[in-house]
């Protein structure tokens, strides 16, 4: 039997290989000089400005991307997904996270099955539970309101929620929104993530929402135990009812866990864990702190992109061109790392969220057919904000690997403060360096342009800066709700682009399996050698090594 077609055997893909030596004789010195060129490589979405000019590439590279593109049959790829096809096939899956965030009369469906109005049955489910906590008429055992909410999750049921709450922390609606209220979030199976979630909260005014798709991931459900204590040491076991809600694909773990089943909040397993940002997963907690109708807002902002990539062109779709310059980079260049570098620090969370989305969803070395890959798929992908990352990882990015940049900034900030006397603003000097950094990256430094400083000959090596390092810019005008959506959206679809060049899946995760399948074995030697005392059997010298010397004390 013949095996599936791979990418890499298709002709577009063996043009952008050969076509990779034109660019090599380029600079985006001379590039950037090009204003035909710079003006075809920038796109103004509903109020969202990408400029990816600086990108080692040309109007050229672009058409062949395209074309790589219809040979890789996004389109029809990007439709299967929307139309609820079961793209991720080891699951046996739709991947449907868009209709989390689309409105009422959309009728998106799997299986047959309009799934839109059970995704609003749960958002009005949020919208009014979240009222009556946050009204107080839902109170605690004790009769007091519960002001203060601790999600328990990891992973996809942690990262999102806790990147989109990190954004909205200082968004001055959301403050109102949020006022005498606290959302902390435990994830770490570590009993000191316990500790710092719990300091100075009282049980009697708290409420933990246990987030898991699965409700048997290892972690969640040991620290779900441990706030259960928490709280049933304190109020009661009968307090649990009042004190505990649940997030989860499986209402039947958690009714045996105890929690009330008129107390959880569903979704469904057409939602991958890492893309359930928008289902109760973060709409729950969310709008605990918020109220419901500023996380209406960001899903709004995410459903703005979910049309952009579902029904623009190539050429004007955000998510489609961000992957494929990803594609660009990774299998072409051979950039495999990825800077996310938001010049904003309410997204300090939003490097950490992408890097589940990206390396979870594209870190496969298998075809979605089961064929072994000849290229590398998946992006390395780490960030901090902007300035932090300046003097910290920059270094490396100008004059060590080249690694392409995503700088993202903001037109008006959150808090804005301007101090008499000073020469700008400080949003305004955040922003000098966001508008910096890229032609920074791009045109470097030549040895010419030193000795015309007159930088003493042995310097000269050292402060040169080669330049030509890609990098692209995305200007929000704001970071509302609705831009945060926009955000989150325009990452995820560029993941699933890149997936769906790769011909890969990225909507499975096996490769977190075996560490997990181990770590049990090594959990049931530690039960057997503390309560038993028995040998460390099983393992080999290395683990039998560190084992014993751990269990000694
Ligand atoms: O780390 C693996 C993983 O399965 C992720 O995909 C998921 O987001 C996380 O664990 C948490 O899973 P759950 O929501 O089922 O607890």
């Amino acid at each position: 039997m013949a095996s599936p077609a791979l990418i890499c055997d298709t002709q577009p893909w063996k043009d952008l290989k050969a076509h990779v030596e034109d660019i090599k004789k380029t600079h985006l010195r001379d590039l950037m000089n090009d204003s035909e060129r710079c003006k075809s490589m920038m796109l103004e979405i509903d109020g969202l400005l990408l400029d990816y000019s600086r990108q080692c590439a040309t109007q050229d590279t672009m058409e062949k991307l395209f074309r790589l593109a219809e040979a890789a049959h996004l389109k029809q790829k990007i439709n299967s997904m929307y139309s609820g096809e079961h793209i991720n096939s080891t699951e046996n899956r739709s991947v449907l996270h868009v209709a989390l965030r689309a409105s009422r009369d959309k009728v998106i469906c799997s299986d047959g099955k309009n799934v839109v109005p059970d995704v609003w049955k749960v958002l009005d489910r949020i919208s009014e539970f979240s009222e009556r906590v946050r009204s107080g008429s839902w109170v605690g055992v004790t009769g007091k309101a519960l002001k203060d909410v601790i999600a328990v999750g990891i992973g996809g049921s942690f990262l999102g929620p806790l990147f989109v709450h990190t954004a909205l922390q200082t968004d001055p609606e959301a403050i109102q929104c949020a006022k005498g209220r606290q959302l902390r979030f435990l994830a770490n199976v570590d009993p000191i993530d316990v500790a710092k979630s719990i300091t100075g909260l009282n049980p009697e005014t708290t409420l933990a929402v246990v987030v898991s798709k699965t409700f048997t991931t290892a972690e969640t459900m040991l620290n779900a135990r441990t706030l259960r204590e928490w709280i049933s040491a304190a109020l009661g076991p009968q307090a649990v009812a009042k004190h505990m809600v649940a997030v989860s694909t499986n209402l039947t773990l958690v009714e045996k866990f105890g929690i009330d089943p008129n107390n959880a909040f569903a979704f469904w397993d057409w939602v991958g864990g890492r893309y359930s940002v928008c289902s109760a997963v973060g709409v729950l907690p969310l709008s605990l702190q918020y109220g419901f109708p500023v996380v209406e807002k960001f899903l709004k902002g995410a459903s703005s992109i979910d049309q952009n990539f579902h029904s623009a062109p190539f050429e004007k779709n955000i998510p489609v061109l961000l992957g494929l310059l990803s594609i660009w980079n990774v299998s072409f260049l051979g950039y495999p790392a990825r800077a996310i570098l938001p010049y904003s620090q309410a997204l300090e969370k939003f490097a950490p969220h992408i890097q589940q989305v990206s390396m979870e969803s594209n870190g496969k070395g298998i075809s979605i057919d089961g064929v072994q890959l000849p290229y590398e798929a998946g992006e390395i992908d780490f960030g901090e904000p902007g300035t932090n990352g300046q003097h910290s990882f920059y270094q490396l990015i100008h004059q060590g690997r080249v690694i392409p940049c995503d700088f993202i900034g903001v037109v008006k900030s959150q808090q804005p403060v301007y101090l008499k006397g000073e020469l700008v603003s400080n949003h305004d000097e955040l922003m000098s360096n966001f508008f910096a950094q890229p032609d920074a990256l791009a045109y470097g430094k030549t040895p010419e342009q030193l000795l015309n400083e007159n930088v003493p000959q042995h310097l000269i090596p050292h402060k040169t800066f080669s330049g030509n390092r890609p990098s692209l810019s995305l200007l929000l005008p704001s970071l509302n709700a609705y831009n945060i959506g926009q955000l989150l959206a325009i990452y995820e679809h560029r993941i699933a682009v890149e997936g769906f060049i790769w011909g890969i899946n990225s909507f499975d995760q096996w490769g977190v399996e075996l560490g997990k399948s181990l770590a049990s074995q090594v959990r049931k030697q530690l039960n057997a050698s503390r309560t038993k005392g028995e040998p460390v059997e099983g393992f080999n010298f290395s683990t039998t090594t560190m084992l014993n010397k751990y269990l000694e004390s």
